[in-house]
């Protein structure tokens, strides 16, 4: 039955796909991939309230360790106001429960696959043991008779505090799993941020920005790559945790928001509309690994597949009743929005403050004292396929063997937009061509977003674990396609 169940969506992906004219739409440099039009009408904006997903409660604590169960399912989700649509699921809600760890506390969470194909999870931004950090060919098997559906995934979670994420990381499939449901947030705490006085508890929103597009069933069909896909598959309709457009009500105090893009393939440019006056308004206090030493504030913020952007947003700034729009300034039509905070009224208390120095945990990796230096070259080869250093990806063939513990630089070389992405530990951004480090690249980064005709150098240093990791293009068309290398550590 689900057998059946899956091969009408992928009926439905082809018929979405055969609708779109052939050449119909080159997108801008800024942003790659190619737009699978909606074939439901469009819901209306800022009508939804923002859903915040779940924190799941542990099944089991001991000493040392919280233990989790996650059960990965096909579920029916109500997305489009009205319609229903067939998702793949962690837990049955897209996005999945957020888990809480706390740093230096174990946490082992057990996946069971009810879904109809092998998955593979990723925690990603996790310091993680090789055998549980979701290498694509490590798959927990579909429920099949004398099969093990269920597998546990261990993190010693000796990292500081930061915004993870997990998803799948299935070979050749990651991009329609992701698309169709699998991804979910995963929070680090830790003293050190604790201590400080940001916001907390209602006012510290986690907040996952993916596009997608619904067939006039509400179906999230995902397209054929025969039908020119390759560059990305972009949606139509922003979701954010999970839905269109949403709103959010607020006081008029700050408000911590990890902004995370899980899209597959589309950039943000983010933008409160209208600015407070002063501007500003975004001041980042985290990156991808964790808070910044010191915050940045921006008035815009460009954010590629798998970055994560901490900032606090005053709203205290406003006058009550100001509708704020977050706004996509690289997208065009429905795109351009991503949703809306109301700013309510009334004398609020807010005790909450930036500090001016935010962490101890950025120390600067000195390039001066690198190993090597290594090159990774993202390109198209003449074929047509996503290669690093001309080499398709094969598990198993190291492009890269690192020692734990060693300080080195990998530049980063690419033909095209690649928001690049290197798994075990977070790198530091040294430079892009001749300059600096950009706006955007600021503390302790897993991704970084490469831009046509780049060179980026980052300072790397892996520790703890030895094992077979990976690094790759985390726009997942490009992954699927074989944008990916193994690296191993010893
Ligand atoms: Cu977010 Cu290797 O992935
Ligand atoms: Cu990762
Ligand atoms: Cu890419």
């Amino acid at each position: 039955m689900k057998r059946r169940s899956i091969l009408r969506v992928g009926g439905a992906a082809v018929a979405l796909g055969a609708g779109i004219p052939l050449g119909a739409r080159l997108l801008a440099p800024a942003q790659p991939g190619r737009l699978l039009r909606s074939t439901a009408p469009a819901p209306p904006r800022f009508r939804t309230p923002l859903p915040i997903p779940p924190v799941l409660s542990p099944v089991r604590v001991d000493a040392s360790t919280d233990h989790y169960e996650i059960t990965q399912r096909p579920a029916l989700l109500e997305i489009l106001p009205g319609l229903r649509t067939a998702a793949w699921t962690y837990g049955g809600s897209f996005p999945g429960p957020t888990i809480v760890s706390h740093s230096g506390r174990r946490t082992v969470v057990r996946h069971r696959n009810e879904l109809p194909y092998p998955v593979v999870v990723h925690l990603h931004g996790g310091h993680t043991p090789a055998a549980s950090d979701g290498y694509p060919m490590d798959m927990v098997m579909p429920r099949m008779p004398g099969m093990d559906h269920a597998r546990d995934y261990e993190y010693p979670m000796n990292q500081r505090a930061a915004t993870l994420w997990y998803h799948d990381h299935s070979m050749g499939r990651t991009g329609g799993n992701v698309w169709r449901g699998l991804a979910g947030f995963h929070l680090v705490r830790d003293d050190e941020e604790e201590a400080l006085p940001l916001p907390t508890g209602d006012r510290d929103i986690p907040l996952m920005i993916t596009d997608r597009s619904f067939g006039e069933d509400g179906s999230m069909a995902y397209p054929d790559m025969h039908d020119g896909f390759m560059n990305g598959v972009l949606g139509d309709v922003i979701l954010v945790n999970g839905a269109p457009w949403p709103v959010l009500r607020v006081d008029p105090v700050r408000y911590r928001l990890r902004l995370l893009n899980a899209s597959n393939a589309r950039r943000y440019r983010l933008r409160l509309d209208p600015q407070p006056s002063g501007g500003g308004a975004l001041v980042q206090i985290g990156s991808d690994g964790g808070l910044l030493e010191r915050p940045v504030a921006h008035d815009v913020l460009e954010v590629a597949p798998a970055e994560r952007f901490d900032v606090v947003v005053d709203f205290g700034r406003y006058r009550p009743g100001t509708r704020v729009r977050l706004v996509n300034t690289l997208g065009d039509g429905g795109a351009g929005d991503v949703m809306r905070f109301d700013v309510l009224g009334g004398a609020m208390k807010d005790e909450s403050v930036v500090p001016a120095r935010l962490s101890d945990g950025v120390p600067r990796l000195d390039p001066g004292r690198a190993a090597r230096t290594r090159t990774f070259l993202f390109s198209q080869s003449r074929d047509g396929n996503w290669t690093i250093n001309d080499q398709s990806y094969r598990p198993g063939r190291a492009l890269a063997r690192p020692r734990l513990g060693e300080v080195e630089i990998w530049r980063f070389i690419t033909d095209f937009h690649h928001p690049v992405h290197v798994h075990l530990d977070p790198f530091q951004v040294l430079s892009r061509n001749t300059g600096g480090p950009g706006a955007y690249d600021a503390g302790w980064k897993d991704t970084v977003d490469v831009r046509p005709s780049e060179a980026i150098a980052v300072a790397t240093r892996f520790t703890d674990y030895a094992g077979s990791y990976l690094l790759h293009c985390h726009n997942l068309e490009h992954e699927d396609m074989a944008m990916m290398a193994d690296f191993v550590t010893a």
